[in-house]
């Protein structure tokens, strides 16, 4: 069976951006940047993004277009030991939803709390430890599941592009509402002065670039997984240099507006900003018990959560999904199903042990996940940067510069390894 396509070069790039903005960009950006300089972060940021996220993205779309395969075929293909590199990091994206699927299964339990009036007469803190590890909440994240599994179980172009083509928009348009809500309360100006004021000593501290790096290459789902898997959706006739810059345009663009959601709100109610679940969790739902139709726009900003999740979910499942399909020969309904409740299982203890969920979020976003990576990377090295680039100019509109091979076979891999290592050592 001919491999699907997405038939349509906004449609990709809706579905690139959807796994891109997730809650990465919502409850760790704004933090992070907070505390790591502010505006100031702003700079590491953008540098790593242009010099080595962009560039990342082109690895793995080229990747997974090169050799027509999810990480498993494309590792397969290229590396010795490729199969099982390409299982591990299947492994790691189970773990990633598993994890993920939890929090948007809080965030669903929110939104419908919000919309029922509930939330505005609880202790925000209270009813979130009630719900945060409880029975309850395997109901909603197994239904955040059910909704992941039936886009998956559509296909690439009924499924996963046109879900992407609808929540996409609708995210951007709730986003810049809520935006506009948040910096036009009382004493806003706190929480910018807060988000914004540039600290440039920060700049001198190798623990903010580090920062910058890992969450660059979570935010733009650079984990030698997903992108790879999209990737391989691509005609020859699509442009990857373009969409690999539309897509880090999207996913900062969401980011740094996010953090003009979150903190002019807190500020404006004399709230802390924390980081995490705390945040999304407690202190924000604060703010939505105090602000003037609070209940509204609180309801509005877990829908947003929800597209944001859902749209990255999405990309997760696709990833073992696809390979079920290629390698196991399933049909892709019953590996949606079937996968989708591996998932379930693996995330599941999560409720009777919560140091199970740091572990899932640990050993997939630190210890192996930025491997995946680098196995792409390496991966794209042994199919000769030569041919990539090859590769990566079909269909592109843009010039890319022959800087790209050295700079993908050197100082790419490079920067992964040193990042990988400086996370254990910065602690
Ligand atoms: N990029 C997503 C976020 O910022 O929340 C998370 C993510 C999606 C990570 C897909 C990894 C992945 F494969
Ligand atoms: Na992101």
């Amino acid at each position: 069976m001919a491999r699907e396509t997405w038939g349509s070069r906004i449609g990709f790039v809706a579905a690139a951006i959807g796994s891109a903005v997730g809650l990465g960009n919502i409850w760790m950006f704004p933090m992070r940047a907070g505390l790591y300089g502010g505006a100031a972060f702003l700079i590491p940021y953008l540098i790593v993004l242009f010099a080595i996220g962009v560039v990342g993205l082109t690895v793995e779309l080229t990747l997974g277009r090169a050799t027509r395969g999810g990480p498993i075929e494309a590792f397969a293909k290229t590396l010795p030991g490729g199969k099982y590199l390409g299982i591990l990091v299947n492994a790691i994206m189970v773990m990633i939803f598993a994890f993920y699927s939890l929090v948007l299964g809080w965030i669903l339990r929110y939104f419908i709390a919000s919309l029922t009036g509930e939330l505005t007469g609880v202790n925000p803190g209270a009813f979130f430890d009630s719900l945060a590890f409880s029975k309850e909440a395997l109901l909603w994240q197994f239904i955040m599941i059910v909704m992941t599994v039936a886009i998956v179980a559509m296909g690439v172009q009924k499924g996963i592009k046109r879900a992407n083509k609808i929540m996409m928009p609708a995210l951007f348009v709730l986003l810049v509402v809520l935006a506009i809500r948040s910096v036009t309360l009382p004493n806003a100006y706190e929480g910018l002065k807060f988000y914004l004021l540039p600290d440039w000593s920060k700049l001198m501290s190798g623990k903010t670039w580090i920062v910058a790096l890992s969450q660059m290459f979570f935010s733009l789902s650079v984990l030698g997984t997903t992108m790879v898997v999209y990737g391989s959706y691509l005609k020859e006739e699509d442009d990857i240099p373009l969409s690999a810059i539309a897509t880090a345009f999207g996913d900062t663009a969401v980011a740094v507006t996010a953090g003009f959601l979150v903190f002019p709100a807190v500020f404006s109610f004399g709230l802390e900003p924390t980081a995490g679940p705390g945040l999304v969790f407690v202190t924000l739902p604060m703010v939505f018990q105090k602000m003037p139709g609070g209940a509204f726009f609180g309801a509005l900003f877990f829908l947003l959560l929800i597209f944001a999740g859902l749209s990255s979910t999405v990309s997760m499942l696709e990833v073992y999904v696809d390979s079920a399909i290629t390698k196991l020969n399933m049909s892709r309904r019953n590996a949606s199903i079937l996968l989708g409740l591996l998932t379930f299982l693996v995330g599941a203890p999560s409720t009777v042990n919560p140091s199970y969920f740091d572990w899932l979020i640990n050993i997939s976003t630190v210890y192996i996940g930025p491997l995946g990576a680098l196995i792409a990377a390496l991966a794209l090295i042994k199919l000769g940067v030569d041919r990539a680039y090859e590769e990566l100019k079909k269909g592109a509109l843009i010039e890319v510069s022959e800087l790209w091979k050295p700079w993908v076979k050197y100082l790419y891999p490079i920067v992964i390894a040193v990042i990988y290592v400086s996370q254990f050592l910065l602690g």
